[in-house]
């Protein structure tokens, strides 16, 4: 097959992980026999820095060509205090690729239990919960938003916004996601304060009726928070909107062990799909090999099952993740106290080694 994939590797340890995640699919690739073209694209602070725009335009029109997209991360305090910053960027190709559904699975490897800051007992039989956030509407869209002078003082302004039809498509997305695994689906709203988590509900409700096999809980964004960490297995598959995803699915990754474990997928209907390790650009350690490439390669290894249909490629990535864990390979992020951690780009040869083992 011919995989034509568009990289944005952005900034911080954007590029260090991308390094890492590209070795491994080119690994793949070469073992199924797979014709892998990849282009290199600017997005975020690197962009603004070479065109004064965190999102050009040839960045997008490569994007929407290419079969998918692999981005690394954007952002940085060298651009936090410009007008448009480069996470600007990252929500432009949200939006102009159409990705309204963003997949994070949150899994305990077994290995890593002892990475997990739960009590043994309540991690004894692993984490494995998918959380679905909406990522193209809410409250990162919504208008009227700005900043402006109301009766002399300075004021911010955001909307939390949703119609029925993003509601809808999402709450389909994450019944289907639930029918192929445990049938039981919890969204996660503000209802009992908020006009839109109010619709977000009733929308569902009616959405459920087209899936009686699964399972419907809502929960407040509070109590699901406390609930995460309190007894994660009492998920399979969440759905919330775009702000809750994204600070839910954060504590989601600490308890799997580490932010630099969780990958995750974009989606759109039909269109082209793009993958990101869901942490940011790490300013703190960027450009000492510290970060964990993990996030990322398990990106692409979600990059061939979804945009792809390559089953048994995805899972070839994931098995030689796990046996590197296995045999006690870690980064700073997972490594235990008097570990002596390894590099990133250590951690990256490593998993290669295994798939072409
Ligand atoms: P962050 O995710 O970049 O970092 C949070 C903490 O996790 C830091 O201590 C960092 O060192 C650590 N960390 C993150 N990824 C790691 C990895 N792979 N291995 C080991 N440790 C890792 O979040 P932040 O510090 O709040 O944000 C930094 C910048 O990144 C900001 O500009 C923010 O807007 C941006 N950001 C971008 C994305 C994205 O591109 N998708 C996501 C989140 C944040
Ligand atoms: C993420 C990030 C982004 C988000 C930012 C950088 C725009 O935190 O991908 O989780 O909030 O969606
Ligand atoms: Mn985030």
């Amino acid at each position: 097959m011919k995989l034509n994939i568009v990289l944005l590797p952005g900034d911080g340890i954007g590029p260090e992980i991308t390094k890492q995640a590209v070795a491994v699919l080119e690994t793949v690739a070469q073992k199924f026999g797979h014709e892998l073209h990849c282009t290199e694209h600017l997005i975020g602070g690197c962009a603004i820095d070479a065109t004064g725009h965190p999102l050009p335009q040839d960045t997008v029109d490569a994007c929407k060509a290419a079969d998918a997209v692999f981005l690394g991360a954007v952002g940085g305090p060298k651009w936090d205090n410009l007008e448009v910053r480069p996470e600007v960027g990252l929500l432009g190709i949200r939006k102009a690729l159409g990705l309204f559904a963003n997949l994070r699975p949150a899994k305990l490897f077994p290995e890593l239990a002892g990475a997990c800051f739960l009590r043994p007992d309540i991690v004894q039989d692993g984490i494995d919960v998918m959380v679905v956030r909406e990522l193209t509407g809410g409250i990162y869209f919504g208008e009227p938003q700005g900043q402006e002078v109301r009766d002399g003082l300075r004021t911010g302004y955001n909307t939390m916004v949703y119609n029925e039809d993003e509601v809808r498509r999402i709450a389909r997305l994450a019944f289907e996601t639930a029918m192929k695994r445990d049938k039981r689906l919890c969204s996660v709203d503000k209802a009992n304060v908020l006009e839109v988590s109010r619709l977000w509900r009733t929308v569902v409700e009616e959405v459920a009726t087209e899936y009686p096999e699964v399972e419907l809980s809502h929960l407040y964004v509070d109590n699901a928070a406390m609930q995460l960490v309190r007894d994660p297995n009492q998920f399979d598959v969440i759905v919330t909107g775009n702000l809750f995803g994204d600070i839910l699915s954060d504590e989601a990754a600490v308890i799997t062990g580490s932010i630099g474990m969780l990958p995750s997928a974009s989606l759109s209907s039909g269109g082209v799909g793009l993958y990101e390790p869901i942490h940011g650009s790490a300013p703190d350690i960027a450009g000492q090999d510290k970060a964990n490439p993990l996030a990322s390669i398990l990106s692409m290894a979600m990059m061939l099952r979804y945009s792809f249909n390559l089953e048994d490629e995805a899972q070839v990535i994931e098995d030689a993740v796990q046996r590197v864990l296995r045999a006690g390979h870690r980064t700073g992020d997972i490594a235990a106290a008097g570990d002596s951690p390894l590099g990133g780009s250590k951690m990256g040869q490593l998993v290669v080694d295994e798939l072409s083992n």
